[in-house]
């Protein structure tokens, strides 16, 4: 059977038809409304109208970044968008016609990359994924933790830092203030303000407004071989590291599958992160070092995940 996978990103909506074997038959995107609910369904609606015309599909799932209940239907909080007890999937259903699976973006490219990408070797899985927000998915025996709430693997909101940042979700010292684009971006601007010399060529690539940096101009530069650049990214991968370390205590899982945007700096952001997660693991000498990857399905798990999880 077909399904129609969509990924809701902050800027962009992706949707596919995906068949069972977790290949995009066709696909199409649209830009995100980002403050109305309405008009972003409408532009679901929309995307999947058109995939619709050419394929004959039996339900949609979507991956969305927040706390999705355990009913898969609604999104009960967002720390970086708008919805409150947000009944995603009756909405979707209304305006489809279509049954409609909500699921957590991250746990929707996780299932993507532990079904069909670089952990489909493995049995137990965490991937974390750095955008602009840091998502989580564990699945451990090959089950995909959801929690009582559903709202198991939400790595964003552990504390890191006691008293720390202020985080969307109402906390201060969530990781996600150290390790995800957010942290990445205000970590650049604050220093650029500093005046610090080594961001220099940084402000200069903004056009020497550093209020324009964002966090792909980081990465690129990162990749240019940028001093300054290179240091903010190692950042961001010591406190990824850091994190896993903390989740491994836990969970123990055999692969650590990093995705998101931030992760296309490569061994630039994982590199930091294998050297602070073998510091910071407990028992480290006496266990096996869960090895660090790179997602491997790129900006395809969102859609994929979320499709084979409707199905
Ligand atoms: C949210 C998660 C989401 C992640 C990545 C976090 O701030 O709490 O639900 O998966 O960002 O988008
Ligand atoms: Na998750
Ligand atoms: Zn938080």
């Amino acid at each position: 059977m077909l399904s129609i996978g969509v990924d809701i990103g902050g800027t962009k909506i992706a949707a596919g038809v995906v068949d069972e074997d977790g290949e995009i038959i066709a696909a199409t995107t649209r830009s995100t409304p980002a403050t109305d609910p309405a008009l972003l369904e409408a532009a679901v609606a929309d995307a999947v109208a058109e995939l619709r015309g050419e394929h004959a599909v039996g339900g949609i799932g979507v991956g969305a970044a927040g706390f999705i209940g355990a009913d898969r239907r609604t999104v009960t909080f967002a720390a970086n968008l708008a919805w409150r007890d947000h009944p995603l999937a009756d909405e979707l259903e209304r305006l489809t016609g279509l049954p409609v699976v909500v699921e957590n973006d991250a746990n929707a490219a996780g299932w993507a990359e532990f079904r069909f990408g670089a952990a489909r070797e493995a049995r137990h899985m965490l991937m974390l994924t750095v955008g602009t927000g840091l998502g989580g998915a564990a699945v451990m025996e090959g089950v995909l933790l959801r929690g009582s709430a559903g709202f198991a693997g939400e790595v964003a909101h552990m504390t890191a830092v006691p008293d720390g940042q202020w985080c969307g979700c109402g906390l201060r010292g969530c990781l996600e203030q150290y390790t995800a684009g957010t942290a990445l971006v205000r970590a650049a601007k604050r220093r650029a303000a500093s005046g610090d010399p080594l961001l220099g060529p940084l402000v200069q690539a903004a056009g020497g407004d550093r209020r324009a940096i964002d966090g792909p101009l980081v990465t690129r530069l990162a990749q240019q071989g940028d001093p300054g650049a290179r240091e903010l990214i190692a950042e961001i991968g010591t406190w990824l590291g850091r994190g896993a370390a903390t989740i491994s205590a836990l969970l123990d899982p055999d692969v650590i599958v990093v995705g998101g945007g931030v992760s296309a700096a490569g061994d630039l952001l994982l590199d930091p992160a294998r050297q602070a997660y073998s510091a910071s693991l407990t028992a480290r000498a006496h266990r096996p070092l869960a090895p660090f990857v790179l997602a491997g399905m790129g900006n395809r798990a969102g859609i994929v995940g979320a499709a084979d999880l409707a199905r």
